[in-house]
């Protein structure tokens, strides 16, 4: 029986806490839920309506009125959930580069955080639920029983992205994928807003030299101890 009822997973791109957070939910049997595609979806939205991305304004508009619909998965290939937005199954579109490339811009608008966050606190609160993002600890649910801040270095993170989207046929360089990185991390870390950054009661965990089973083990002993 596990002793959490709300489990917060933070930490940069590609740090594998989206496969350890669907992991850890399957095996509690808690809601999974990632808070980083409600961004994305806002991105695909705003490209896919031909808004400029730099205009703020209209940006958080779209994120107070566009609904996010997160589903249970409709096709077994290899979606943890179904990302739909107005009728379109947008899943997979959501983890294209041009969405990469401007995500971290869109999550920097005050209005973004203010209409997504809000939401995300209002699922998260019901409880038995494992929540990741960049801010789950410090800003959606401070109240949150376990926190987990999962890092790993640059490198090791863009050589796992770059794996990921060469399996999904995609033609990308690693160096443009590790720029990439760096750059979100860049903004995510530094923007004023809910910054990237551990809570104080978050467990620390690197992972660059602790494959995917052995951090869900660390993490899911935590939870039953
Ligand atoms: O985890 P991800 O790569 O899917 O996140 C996509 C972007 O959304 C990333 O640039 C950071 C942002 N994000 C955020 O600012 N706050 C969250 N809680 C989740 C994601």
């Amino acid at each position: 029986m596990p002793k959490f009822s709300i489990i917060a997973i933070d930490g940069p791109a590609a740090s594998g806490k989206s496969t350890l957070a669907f992991r850890l939910a399957a095996a509690l049997g808690f809601l999974y839920f990632d808070t980083g595609l409600m961004y994305r979806a806002i991105t695909w939205v705003a490209i896919n309506r031909k808004l400029n991305v730099l205009d703020e304004i209209g940006v958080s508009r779209l994120a107070e009125n566009v609904q996010i619909e997160v589903l249970p998965p409709s096709l077994s290939d290899g979606r943890p959930c179904d990302v739909v937005v107005e009728g379109r199954d947008i899943t997979w579109e959501i983890r294209n580069p041009d969405v990469e490339a401007n995500v971290s811009i869109v999550s920097a608008y005050p209005g973004v955080r203010r209409a997504l966050t809000q939401q995300q606190r209002r699922i998260g609160l019901h409880g038995h639920v494992v929540m990741v993002g960049r801010d789950i600890g410090t800003v959606v649910l401070p109240e949150a029983d376990l926190k987990i801040y999962l890092d790993a270095s640059a490198a090791v993170r863009a050589q796992r992205r770059f794996s990921e989207l060469i399996g999904r046929g995609m033609k990308v360089k690693y160096s443009e994928v590790l720029e990439k990185v760096i750059e979100r991390d860049r903004i995510d870390t530094n923007r004023d807003i809910a910054p990237l950054i551990p809570a104080k009661d978050a467990v620390i965990i690197d992972s660059d030299n602790l494959d995917a089973d052995k951090v869900f083990e660390k993490i899911f002993d935590l939870c039953n101890d």
